[in-house]
């Protein structure tokens, strides 16, 4: 087998896929169109925000399940053996179950997640494990009732509270939860969510804010750093430090002396993690992103569905790959946010 490997001698390993651009949530990191959202940038950011006009493709533009499927076979008989299904909000899709019992079903897949904002999860959460579903991250910013709702457009505390509940009790492990931090918004919360983590064993996962908001009003002052983040968990508990997942984990990580759980910091500003990267991206429309900061797109759908054969397609990604970009340039004179948001993209 010809594995994926890039330009920079980095083996790719890790395919993500967005399965819909679509959201019920408004992250104010991500999708800022509440009026809250506007008020906090306004107060916040020098100049005006200029946002990106996203239009919402119709369901035509996106891949099929049979597609993606596709599309994973013959990635993984290049060596992708991890696959993460997100969004926008992947279970907003129909029978996403469906679509996870085909991947699960194809050798060479070791290990297969979901990126949810858990609104939905309850619903759909037995039949994804059946379907073979192993573990999920949940995304939560607040645990205050006020602030969830001001973070990410949406009154659904309760309804993400007891989607964590719920896999932890289908057995899922882990089960990793993502907080973005923002000055002034959520970072009071870092202690309280850190015990949240260790009171219910739970992944929990502080992540430095990054600039693929649609409003493009991030701003560098409004991130926190991880080692910021550490100096307020240092304060409130004792940890151990554990090793990396893997080589090209985004996470460093730390155990509580006493109690269950874990704290993770992913810090693509302050300490990017680029050089080790083994991840590309697909998008729902079917675009083939090596970088989440990529400039520029591969259009994979056009090239099934001109009829390329399974051969011309793991070629094609070869060729693909070695346009890796060697990492992203946040903070630096020449960046330039992408088109496409998180939303689009896909956490
Ligand atoms: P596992 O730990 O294996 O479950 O996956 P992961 O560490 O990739 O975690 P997850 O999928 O939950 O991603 C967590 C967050 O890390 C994402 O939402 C992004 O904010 C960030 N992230 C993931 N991959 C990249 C990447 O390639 N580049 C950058 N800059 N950030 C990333
Ligand atoms: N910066 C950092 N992480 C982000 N996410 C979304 N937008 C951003 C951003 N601008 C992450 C969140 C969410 C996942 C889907 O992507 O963790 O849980
Ligand atoms: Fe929030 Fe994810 Fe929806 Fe973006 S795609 S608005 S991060 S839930």
């Amino acid at each position: 087998m010809t594995r994926l490997t890039d330009a920079h001698g980095r083996q790719i390993r890790d395919l993500r896929i967005s399965i819909t651009d679509r959201c019920n949530f408004r992250c104010l990191y991500c999708l800022p169109e509440t009026e809250e959202a506007a008020n906090f940038y306004k107060r916040t950011s020098s100049g005006a925000p200029r946002p990106i006009q996203h239009e919402w493709k119709p369901r035509s533009h996106f891949l099929t399940y049979e597609e993606i499927t596709r599309v994973v076979r013959v990635a993984s008989g290049l060596g992708i053996s991890k696959i993460r299904l997100t969004g926008g909000e992947p279970l907003l899709r129909r029978d996403v179950p469906r679509l996870v019992e085909s991947i699960a079903a194809l050798p060479g897949i070791e290990d297969l997640a979901l990126t949810t904002n858990g609104f939905l999860f309850a619903k759909y959460a037995q039949a994804l494990r059946d379907a073979g579903l192993r573990r999920v991250t949940f995304s939560l910013d607040s645990l205050e009732t006020g602030n969830f709702k001001k973070m990410t457009g949406r009154d659904g505390l309760e309804e993400l509270l007891g989607a964590i509940d719920l896999a932890q009790k289908l057995g899922m492990n882990p089960v990793k939860v993502n907080a973005v931090v923002i000055r002034g918004l959520n970072d009071h919360e870092v202690p309280a969510m850190a015990g949240f983590a260790r009171k219910h064993g739970l992944v929990m996962r502080f992540i430095e804010f990054m600039p693929l908001d649609s409003g493009r009003a991030w701003q560098a002052d409004h991130v926190v750093t991880g080692r910021e983040i550490l100096t307020q968990l240092r304060e409130a508990f004792e940890l151990e430090p554990l090793n990396d997942e893997h080589a090209a984990a985004t996470a460093k990580r730390w155990r509580f002396r006493e109690g269950a759980g874990e704290v993770g910091l992913i810090m693509p500003v302050s300490e990017p993690f680029c050089g080790q990267c083994n991840r590309i991206r697909m998008t729902s429309d079917g675009h083939v992103r090596t970088c989440l900061f990529s400039l520029q797109e591969h259009n994979l759908k056009k090239q099934m569905r001109d009829g390329a054969g399974d051969a011309d397609l793991a070629k094609w990604l070869q060729a693909v790959v070695l346009h890796k970009e060697a990492g992203h340039r946040i903070g630096q004179a020449q960046f330039q946010q992408p088109d496409r948001t998180m939303s689009g993209i896909g956490g």
